[in-house]
């Protein structure tokens, strides 16, 4: 265990253990991270009232039984009771050292190992990526990918838009273009557009669209052979996208509306069974306790429509159902924007109703807020509508190239393009993470790229810039990672308690689905590592009887910096 609040949490359980006569097992010492110390120890006021005596002495007695010594230069009583510990460096240098020999840099894995579902990304076929499919996007790979380094089975679902009404018109106008019809993909909009503009103005063609719901519906063979035109054309963009993006998402994990098609009657009868639908004008709804619409009336979850069609709940409820009893997941985890937090939150509690959804299965609605242009509205293209996916990535990738082409010398074309695209993409994703995921954030391609503050360049060149140490040291990375660092300046001890912080800092972002904590840990970890290395002389000549510990805490931090950004989806190059 590398972090030290978990290593000396045995400890202080067995000193007030030994105090207060309680079973060591029954005792949380509640260890946490301190402004004033490096860590301190809470436990003496819950302990203390159990066996009615003052904190502060419970306190003070814990101290000196002395046990705190092999970890501690100094443990001060403050307040009503606190315990504000300080490590010795030889325990921050054994930490280190333990982290530096583990593949996983001491993050523990999960204590207990689950199926984890992450819905995510989500966008619907024949229409473009928009902008705000870049945030759920990008912000579930970075779940998945930190789910899965702690131990969990993560199972991705790309739940696209693929059934439903406008497909009667999508597939009626796809059928008057003729069969050598091509949708340009990279930008579906005017296909969509051209449909519903004959659907709202020519009522023969309406009809017709009717009808094609209905032949999609009931599964006739050719018109479900053009859908699956539509489906294949938009997943081979989606694909594309995907792939610039460098995130996991694939195929194989389109897992859209439509595969629930068929369990849809079957989910309504069981909610008839437990005595849960009603009826509310015309339609089958469910009334989930809690919900009213703005005049205060119990708001309904309709479930099937007066026409008999099924509506996009009763998917969400299939779905749960689905990831719960086929998938055996019991975390449920959906990267869906704010807006659809009522429709979840609903859908979620009919779910808990029916008993599908019941402990340990919980499912979490991880929202997010909207990417704004400089006017403070949705971000926009040029012609208006909002910015296109696909188009963002494009200009990422482009200035990524440019900055390139103004720092990097001695590069091949090839390298040159795929560092422009590893800054770029960096950017644009880093971007996205590090702004907490509930709030707005406004788009700023300057400030997103600069090679200061809290943005993916900078971190990435402080993982470079460490790289660089290693091959001006013609030193190779791996040959310093058994050596125990000495912890003597202030900027080594920082260095050293950022870096330690790693586990418990993963496991945190975790459990808040905040991918922007470990943002600003990598970040404040990046500015430790150059006050360190301004104020700690690493390679210069006078300094070998400390060059091997530094260069260890050198390489220590671009592992920990190299591992937080592929947490992130995010590269980090070894030259810059
Ligand atoms: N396709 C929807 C949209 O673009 C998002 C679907 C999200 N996932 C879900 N299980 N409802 O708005």
């Amino acid at each position: 265990m590398a972090d030290p609040l978990h290593t000396i949490a045995a400890t202080l359980r067995d000193a007030f253990a030994a105090v207060t006569g309680l079973p060591a097992a029954d005792i949380d010492p509640v260890v946490r991270n301190s402004d004033r110390a490096d860590a301190q120890a809470n436990g003496a006021l819950a302990l203390a009232k159990q066996i009615g005596k003052n904190p502060r002495e419970v306190a003070e007695a814990v101290v000196a039984t002395g046990l705190l010594a092999a970890f501690c230069s100094s443990a001060e009583v403050a307040g009503p009771g606190f315990i504000n510990l300080t490590f010795t460096p030889q325990f921050l240098a054994a930490q280190l050292a333990e982290a530096a020999a583990d593949e996983r840099l001491g993050v523990q894995l999960a204590a207990t190992q689950e199926t984890a579902v992450v819905d995510y990304s989500a966008p619907n076929v024949a229409k473009e990526m928009h902008v705000g499919h870049l945030r759920t996007t990008v912000i579930g790979d970075a779940l998945v990918r930190m789910l899965q380094f702690v131990g969990h089975t993560v199972i991705r679902e790309n739940h696209i838009g693929d059934w439903g009404t406008p497909f009667g018109m999508l597939i009626e106008h796809l059928l008057d273009l003729g069969d050598s019809a091509q949708i340009d993909m990279s930008d579906p909009n005017p296909f969509y557009q051209a449909a519903r503009a004959k659907f709202d103005s020519d009522d023969d063609f309406k009809a017709r669209a009717r009808d094609r719901v209905v032949a999609l519906q009931s599964g006739d063979p050719a018109t479900l052979a053009i859908w699956q035109r539509l489906v294949d054309n938009s997943a081979a963009y989606f694909d594309t996208v995907y792939r610039q993006l460098g995130v996991l998402l694939t195929n194989d994990d389109l897992m859209g509306e439509s595969a629930y098609h068929d369990k849809l009657a079957g989910v309504v009868t069981q909610l008839a069974a437990k005595g849960l639908l009603e009826e509310s004008d015309g339609a089958d709804v469910v009334f989930v306790p809690g919900y009213t619409n703005r005049e205060g009336d119990p708001l309904p979850l309709i479930v099937q429509a007066r026409t008999g069609g099924f509506n996009y709940a009763t998917s969400d409820i299939t779905c749960v159902l689905d990831r719960v009893e086929r998938l055996h997941a019991t975390l449920l985890v959906y990267c869906i924007g704010t807006p659809q937090s009522q429709h979840l939150q609903m859908v979620f509690k009919a779910a808990e109703m029916l008993g599908v959804l019941v402990p340990p299965a919980r499912a979490v609605h991880v929202n997010n807020g909207n990417v704004l242009g400089e006017d403070r509205k949705i971000l926009k293209s040029r012609s208006g509508e909002p910015a296109m996916l696909l188009d963002l990535v494009d200009a990422a990738i482009a200035r990524g190239a440019a900055i390139v082409a103004e720092r990097t010398e001695g590069l091949d074309a090839a390298e040159a393009a795929a560092l422009g695209n590893t800054i770029g993409i960096g950017a644009l994703k880093y971007a996205e993470l590090s702004s907490d995921r509930i709030k707005d954030y406004v788009f700023d391609w300057d400030r997103m790229l600069a090679l200061e503050g809290n943005t993916a360049p900078y971190l990435q060149y402080a993982h470079a810039r460490i790289c660089s140490i290693f091959r001006k040291a013609e030193v190779a990375r791996t040959s310093v990672r058994a050596t125990v660092p000495t912890i003597g300046a202030p900027q080594e001890r920082a260095l050293a308690l950022r870096l330690l912080q790693f586990d418990s800092v993963v496991h945190d972002t975790i459990d808040k689905f905040s991918p922007h904590r470990l943002c600003t840990y990598l970040f404040e970890l990046a500015q430790a590592f150059t006050a360190f290395y301004e104020a700690c002389p690493v390679l210069k000549e006078g300094y070998e009887a400390t060059r091997d510990s530094r260069l260890a805490l050198c390489d220590l931090t671009a592992r920990v910096l190299q591992e937080g950004l592929a947490l992130l989806g995010i590269d980090a190059p070894e030259r810059m």
